[in-house]
C-alpha cells in the first residue's frame, strides 16, 4: 500500500473527536498526492459529507472553474480541509476539533510536499497564520516556518463559498487566482537564492512570515 493510502486508512479509522459521532463519513481529501498545488478548507459541508469528497457542492462547482482558469483540473491538485468529519449543521470548527484533526493534515503535506498551499477562507489561514485578517493577506504568497512541516509557502485567499453569498468576491477570486502561476515561477526563483536569503528574510519578518513579492 502506498504511503499516502496508509495515511488515509488511518484517517477514515479516526475517531480522536467527538465529530465522528455524528458525521456519514471521513473526508480524508482527494487528488495527485505529489501535486506542485494542495487546496486547504474548512471543512466538509452536507454534499461532501455524504459522497466522502471535498468540495463536491456548489462552493466545489466554484473551485473547479477556477483551477481550470490555471490550465489545471482537480485531479492534477490535491484537495483537503482543516477538519476531515463535517461539524453538525455546518457550525465553525471548534478550537479542539482543528487541533485534533492537525496531525493528520500535517502528514498530508509532508507526503504530498507541495510547491504552494492555497488556504481557502479565513479557518484555514487562521491555522497556518493565527491573528491575520484575510482582507489584508489574501492574493499575497507567504513564506513562513511551520514547526512540523518546515519552510512553506502559502497563497491565502477568500474561500470560493464566500463569493457565493458576496457576488462581488467571485472577481476577487478569479483575480487572485489567475496570479498562482506567477506564484509558482517566483518559488522557483528563490530556489537559486543562496539559502541565507530566504533565512535572513524569514528571520526578520514580523510573525516570521515573508511576502515573496
Ligand atoms: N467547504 C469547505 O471548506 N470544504 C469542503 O470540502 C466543502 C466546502
Amino acid at each position: 500500500m502506498s504511503q499516502y493510502k496508509n495515511l488515509e486508512e488511518k484517517i477514515k479509522k479516526c475517531c480522536k473527536c467527538h465529530l465522528r459521532g455524528t458525521c456519514l463519513n471521513v473526508v480524508p481529501g482527494e487528488g495527485d498526492t505529489s501535486a506542485e498545488i494542495m487546496f486547504i478548507g474548512e471543512g466538509p459541508g452536507e454534499n461532501e459529507d455524504k459522497l466522502a469528497r471535498p468540495f463536491v457542492g456548489a462552493a466545489g462547482k466554484f473551485l473547479d472553474e477556477l483551477i481550470a482558469i490555471i490550465g489545471k483540473k482537480r485531479e492534477d491538485v490535491f484537495i483537503a480541509n482543516i477538519l476531515k468529519c463535517r461539524p453538525p449543521g455546518n457550525r465553525d470548527p471548534l478550537p479542539e476539533e482543528v487541533e485534533a484533526c492537525w496531525p493528520w493534515l500535517v502528514e498530508q503535506i509532508k507526503i504530498i510536499k507541495p510547491k504552494l498551499i492555497v488556504l481557502l477562507g479565513r479557518h484555514a489561514m487562521e491555522r497556518f497564520f493565527p491573528g491575520q485578517k484575510i482582507s489584508k493577506v489574501r492574493g499575497q504568497a507567504l513564506r513562513r516556518e511551520v514547526s512540523e512541516i518546515g519552510k512553506q509557502v502559502f497563497y491565502v485567499m477568500y474561500h470560493p463559498a464566500a463569493a457565493l453569498y458576496q457576488g462581488s468576491l467571485r472577481e476577487v477570486l478569479i483575480a487572485d487566482f489567475k496570479k498562482i502561476p506567477k506564484v509558482l515561477e517566483a518559488i522557483d526563483k528563490k530556489k537559486d537564492m543562496p539559502i541565507n536569503y530566504v533565512e535572513e528574510k524569514v528571520a526578520v519578518e514580523e510573525n516570521k512570515q515573508e511576502a515573496l513579492f
